[in-house]
């Protein structure tokens, strides 16, 4: 690895994005605050993962950090420069092409009507003056590393599995070789069975990339194989971020105590007591006051209602944002 790639980072600093939405006729408009102050730094050939309950703003972090939307505040550095995208701008092509994006529907993410060849070199037309011949060798080599044949860049979609669709979507993100891919819940519709494939293949490709992964997913089981790190997300805030292994074998957070408790475990004496998540996800709308999770939390004290915890270090690079995470040990 040279210097220069080791020196690669994708940093987010307290990255936010509030929507404006009707709640009904003559009403004002509320906020959504779908994503509020996230920071984080990732290194090349590293990956972070983000896990969350559905509505937790992981998507919405997703579209701040591949210039799809302009954050409301906060800003994000691409190697140390600052690419934040301001409301009203045009994205740069270049910087764009250096952060791609994974979704979780490859159905949905390719075109049905495109043979797949076409869907691997489009980056390529779009973005650079490579001729025919060398967008359609680099199509045929990106096939045989994501482990299909390069005879099948002639069919469509349909023709391919979940799994195998999943596979294309991962080559064209990085037919531009990009310094970081943000993957949106990538193996989150696909079996079980394959899902295990899909994230080997995104380790071989990191390992001769250096690529830096942001990898979303709502289950902890899966992040559990590919994560170096793990940001913990709940209403729109991280909660806890640690390295991989301080999460698992030592959560502070209750929130992700008991996203692990919840969490089926292949090692037996990981598994915990069991502290089962109590009641829904509040409304991003009307989040309760001080710590957004008081509500679900059986630690809970009269300070957590109404002081909201900030994320502080609790050693070891361990981050969390709690009142308590002291006295629950
Ligand atoms: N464009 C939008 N307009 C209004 N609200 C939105 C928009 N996008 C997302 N939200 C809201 O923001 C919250 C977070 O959504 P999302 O980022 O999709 O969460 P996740 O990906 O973790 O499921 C949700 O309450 C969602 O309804
Ligand atoms: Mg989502």
């Amino acid at each position: 690895m040279t210097d220069a790639v080791a020196d690669r980072t994708l940093e987010a600093q307290a990255l936010a994005k509030h929507y404006a939405v009707s709640t009904g006729y003559f009403k004002p408009k509320a906020t959504v605050r779908a994503l509020d102050g996230v920071s984080f730094t990732l290194a090349a050939g590293r990956t972070l993962a983000v896990v969350g309950e559905s509505g937790c703003g992981k998507s919405t972090l997703a579209r701040q950090l591949v210039l799809i939307e302009a954050p409301s505040a906060g800003r994000l550095l691409l190697d140390g420069d600052d690419v934040t995208l301001h409301a009203g701008a045009t994205p740069d092509r270049r910087l764009r092409q250096r952060i791609q994006m994974v979704f979780q529907n490859p159905y949905a993410s390719l075109n049905p009507r495109k043979k797949i060849g076409g869907a691997l070199e489009e980056p390529l037309v779009i973005n650079t003056p490579m001729p025919a011949p060398d967008r359609r060798e680099r199509a045929r080599s990106m096939m045989a590393r994501v482990g299909l044949r390069p005879e099948q860049l002639d069919r469509y979609p349909h023709m391919f599995s979940g799994g195998q669709r999943q596979r294309i979507a991962i080559a064209r993100a990085l037919m531009l070789e990009p310094e970081f891919v943000v993957l949106d819940e990538p193996v989150s519709a696909l079996d079980v069975s394959i899902q295990a494939q899909v994230l080997n293949l995104l380790m071989d490709l990191q390992q001769e990339t250096r690529v830096g992964y942001v990898f979303i997913s709502h289950n902890l089981a899966v992040v559990e194989l590919i994560a170096d790190d793990v940001m913990v997300m709940y209403l729109g805030k991280s909660v806890e971020r640690a390295p991989k292994p301080l999460l698992f074998s030592r959560p502070r957070h209750p929130y992700t105590r008991a996203l692990l408790a919840s969490t089926p475990r292949i090692d037996a004496k990981a598994r915990r007591a069991r502290l089962m998540l109590a009641g829904e996800l509040p409304s991003p709308l009307a989040p309760p006051p001080g710590c957004a999770f008081h509500r679900r939390c059986p630690h809970a004290i009269e300070r957590c209602k109404v002081e909201v915890p900030l994320l502080e270090d609790s050693g070891d690079g361990q981050l969390v944002a709690c009142h308590r995470w002291r006295e629950i040990g």
